[in-house]
């Protein structure tokens, strides 16, 4: 069988760097290689956002990020969740072979709970929603990071107790854990995280950005001073990231010389995470303009999507019996 890798993306406001690097760019990369499904999950937001204008703007808006990074359409599947309901019909057949116990062991649930956030069903159940995401499209791989490890695990499980049961319905998934994601250091050196309050973001405003930037915390050596143990600064790691090689490594060399500075060195870095993202800046602005291209692109995106839905849904209702 062909590849079908397929992800979903969480709506959940300002992407930064390390969504880039660590998500977006292998995603994006991932369209050469086989068929990709991304789809933006607008259902699963439903747990945790209760503000149906921030849920739809949130929906546009990481819509328009993907496009602008290089999700192209042409190459991938793309659409809403919601776009494509039998997602919940299939939530409730996966829902009824689905331990409470599987459930109850979920670290992401335990780890809401414990932090004091009332749960409900829909957060309870999300591991199965998101098993339904997985199984409609007769997937074959899902990336996944550690968070996610275990997500994927409950979907084997559940799609095996399925076939088991009733007759092979399924195919089962394989996680795709890349070894070399790169950690992007936020700008305290911590990994860039949300949750840090660290973050770079991938778009915003120049002025606002720039300042982020120039009041990365540094230590206290002068400008004059030689300093050639530069490169676990998160600063320069950073740079690693935006600068091509060679001016890397001249920065590089210059710190190590003496007589470059900190600000130096991060005006540097500024200007090449600016350059980095110019072109899908550039692009996003002009989408923005356009949101109706953008609805439609998801609209389209949908109805290839429920192309293969209505297969395996139908195949599921068969098996169990249900038409
Ligand atoms: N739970 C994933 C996250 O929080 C998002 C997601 C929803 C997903 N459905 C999926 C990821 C299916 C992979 C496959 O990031």
């Amino acid at each position: 069988m062909a590849t079908r890798t397929l992800t979903g993306i969480t709506p959940s406001g300002t992407l930064h760097v390390g969504n880039y690097f660590g998500a977006m760019r292998p995603a994006i990369a991932a369209q050469e290689l086989g068929e990709c499904y991304y789809f933006i999950a607008d259902y699963h937001s439903l747990t945790s956002v209760f503000d149906s204008e921030v849920r739809r703007q949130n929906a546009m808006g990481i819509a328009l990020d993907w496009l602008a990074c290089g999700l192209d359409p042409a190459k991938s599947v793309f659409w809403r969740q919601s776009d494509v309901p039998e997602v919940c019909e299939l939530t409730w057949l996966l829902g009824t072979l689905t331990p409470m116990g599987l459930l109850e062991r979920a670290h992401s649930f335990k780890d809401k709970t414990a932090k004091g956030i009332a749960p409900n069903f829909g957060l309870f159940a999300y591991p199965v929603l998101m098993a339904a995401d997985i199984l409609l499209y007769d997937t074959t791989v899902v990336p996944v990071g550690k968070d996610q490890k275990q997500h994927l695990e409950m979907t084997r499980d559940i799609a095996v107790k399925f076939n088991q049961t009733y007759g092979e319905t399924f195919v089962i998934p394989e996680p795709s854990i890349s070894e070399d994601v790169a950690v992007i250091p936020g700008l305290d050196g911590q990994k860039m995280s949300k949750s840090y309050g660290n973050i770079l973001e991938i778009f915003g405003e120049e002025k606002k950005l720039r300042k982020k930037v120039m009041s990365i915390v540094m230590d206290s050596r002068t400008r004059e001073e030689p300093k050639p143990d530069v490169d676990q600064l998160p600063a320069v790691k950073l740079l690693k990231f935006f600068a091509p090689a060679d001016a890397y490594e001249a920065i590089l060399q210059q710190l190590e010389a003496g007589g470059y500075g900190y600000g130096d060195l991060k005006k540097a870095l500024f200007e090449h995470y600016w350059e980095f993202f110019r072109e899908a800046r550039e692009r996003r602005a002009e989408l923005s303009k356009n949101l109706d291209h953008v609805q439609s692109v998801l609209t389209e995106g949908a109805v290839r999507a429920r192309e293969v839905a209505h297969v395996v849904i139908d195949r599921a209702r068969r098996n169990c019996g249900i038409v």
